[in-house]
């Protein structure tokens, strides 16, 4: 039987999964490396650290399911999205890389804009507005601030696809990734000439495009001695991490959605065809399913408002949940639990770290409103699980406002491993969640698409079908409905009231 390696490049460490050829997981192994920040809202990572990880993860992996190198069929790489790697001639990494949550390129985002002829024919060329986290944004910043970098650089590469270089030798990407790079023709799946011809970077330096599952090249024999494998193994293009974990949760059909709610929260729908909002407030990029397309919307401190909230503001909890051996977050969403829905008319605004969708707006800034005496740490507790939830429903709300049909939600992430949060998830988007049998995320997408790429599976829908169960659903309670719908216009014109004051508040702060 076929033995298949998923391998996730993500922020915090990488994950490398064994699978099987029915979709069994044998292994999972993550191995941490650091992110470094040299000055307020920046965010960089050392590419040889993910090469190691890489390397490391797949040795522990194999140990671990007594699985020999030489029986590995297929490789599959994911990664976190819009990072840029610059090599120079020889392959050698000439700076740390910028990563997807840096957010130093705001006047690069308008140089963008205004060369494409501003935001409406950007977003006709390359189907997105320009945003900090992106790609072309960095790769302006460095020819703009570190001249020499730039003219030693012989080609740039995303995350995973530095690794695949290393794994394989071939600078190669793949569609889904290639398009948080606001340099693909999205509607072509090739990167758009026009605008690198406007901007003024050589498309020499980007990397072929592939489709996700198809192959991009195969394992080095120097790259065969670092991993425990064995030369000639196939490498499929894989996908950005969105859109692996989208594969991961069978989000690869017209009306089937995912929402992840992690640290970001993402709301992320299957299209059949390129939809773009003409406010440019979702993502839409290409689908790791060969000629489709997904449009996703990002929330950037979902999961992440109430890690944040815990850690400031629950470190008894935290101290309680030691002693009794179970999650702190058990106890928070208990106490959250108590309170009814509403919070007793408490919002919060949960943009910690500014806010992409809807907003794309790096100044806004997280705030509880209508705080009264009569609050305690529950209300606010309820109060954040309801407004990232609120956050994730202006997502789901746009792409339904865009024509894209909403038949079926699935939940992944944190947020779906709690009962509390699944019910009101199910009450806030006015309709039932499913959960689904894979819990691994992007490194199994990515698996299946090694599948797809080696012949295991035809497709990746049938790769899918295959492999992944639809587990339990939780239902919209009718009185909650009624309740969240009346409160959920309020929030949205919060932060309508709250925007010019956020931006002030920013240029006070320089
Ligand atoms: C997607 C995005 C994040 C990163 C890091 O647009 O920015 O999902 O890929 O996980």
């Amino acid at each position: 039987m076929s033995t298949l390696l998923g391998i996730d490049i993500g922020t915090s460490g990488t994950k490398t999964l064994l699978v099987d050829g029915r979709g069994r997981i044998l292994a999972s192994v993550t191995v941490e490396y650091p992110c470094y920040a040299p000055k307020p809202a920046w965010s960089e990572q050392v590419p040889e650290d993910w090469w190691k990880a890489a390397a490391r993860s797949i040795r522990l992996a194999l140990a671990k399911a007594r699985v020999k190198g030489r029986d590995v069929s297929g490789i599959g790489l994911s990664g976190q999205m819009h990072g840029s790697v610059f090599l120079d001639k020889s392959g050698k990494v000439l700076r740390r890389a910028i990563l997807w949550n840096d957010q130093r390129t705001g006047v690069e985002c308008d140089d963008i804009t205004a060369a494409a002829g501003g935001r409406d024919k950007l977003i006709q060329r390359v189907s997105n507005p320009a945003l900090t986290g992106f790609t072309a944004p960095k790769i302006l910043w460095v020819r703009k601030h570190e001249p020499r970098v730039y003219e030693r650089t012989a080609q740039i590469l995303l995350p995973k696809d530095y690794v695949r270089y290393r794994l394989t030798g071939e600078y190669a990407t793949e569609v889904s990734d290639a398009s948080g790079t606001l340099l693909l023709d999205v509607r072509q799946r090739a990167w758009s000439k026009e605008l690198l011809g406007l901007l003024g970077i050589d498309s020499a330096l980007l990397p072929r495009v592939y489709e996700s599952p198809e192959v991009s090249g195969k394992l080095t024999a120097a790259a065969a001695r670092e991993t425990g494998l064995v030369p000639g193994i196939p490498v499929v293009g894989g996908g950005g991490d969105q859109a692996a974990g989208a594969v991961g949760n069978g989000i690869v059909r017209r009306g089937v959605i995912s929402a992840t709610l992690g640290t970001s929260g993402v709301v992320f729908a299957h299209a059949d065809s390129v939809e773009t909002d003409p406010l440019g407030r979702v993502h839409t990029f290409c689908h790791a399913v060969p000629g489709k397309w997904h449009v996703m919307g990002v929330v950037l401190a979902a999961g992440g408002s109430l890690q944040w909230f815990r850690n400031t503001l629950c470190q008894d909890l935290v101290a309680a949940a030691k002693k009794k051996k179970v999650d702190p977050y058990e106890l928070i969403t208990a106490d959250a639990a108590r309170v009814p829905p509403g919070a007793h008319g408490l919002y919060f605004l949960p943009y910690l770290t500014g806010e992409r969708t809807p907003h794309a707006d790096p100044s806004a800034r997280a705030a509880w409103v209508g705080l009264s005496n009569m609050h305690g740490r529950a209300e606010m507790a309820r109060a954040v699980m309801e407004g990232a939830t609120y956050a994730m429903r202006d997502c789901l709300e746009i792409i339904r406002g865009m024509g894209v049909p909403i038949s079926e939600i699935r939940v992944s992430g944190g947020g779906a491993r709690s009962k509390f949060w699944r019910s009101l998830q199910a009450d806030i988007y006015r309709q039932p969640v499913w959960t689904v049998s894979s819990s691994e995320g992007p490194a199994y997408g990515v698996a299946l698409l090694a599948g797809v790429g080696t012949g295991v599976w035809s497709s990746v829908p049938e790769a899918c079908d295959a492999t992944i169960r639809k587990v339990s659903q939780t239902k919209a309670a009718a009185g909650n409905v009624r309740v969240y719908d009346k409160l959920y216009p309020e929030y949205g014109q919060l932060y309508r009231s709250l925007k010019d004051d956020f931006g002030r508040i920013a240029k006070l702060q320089g």
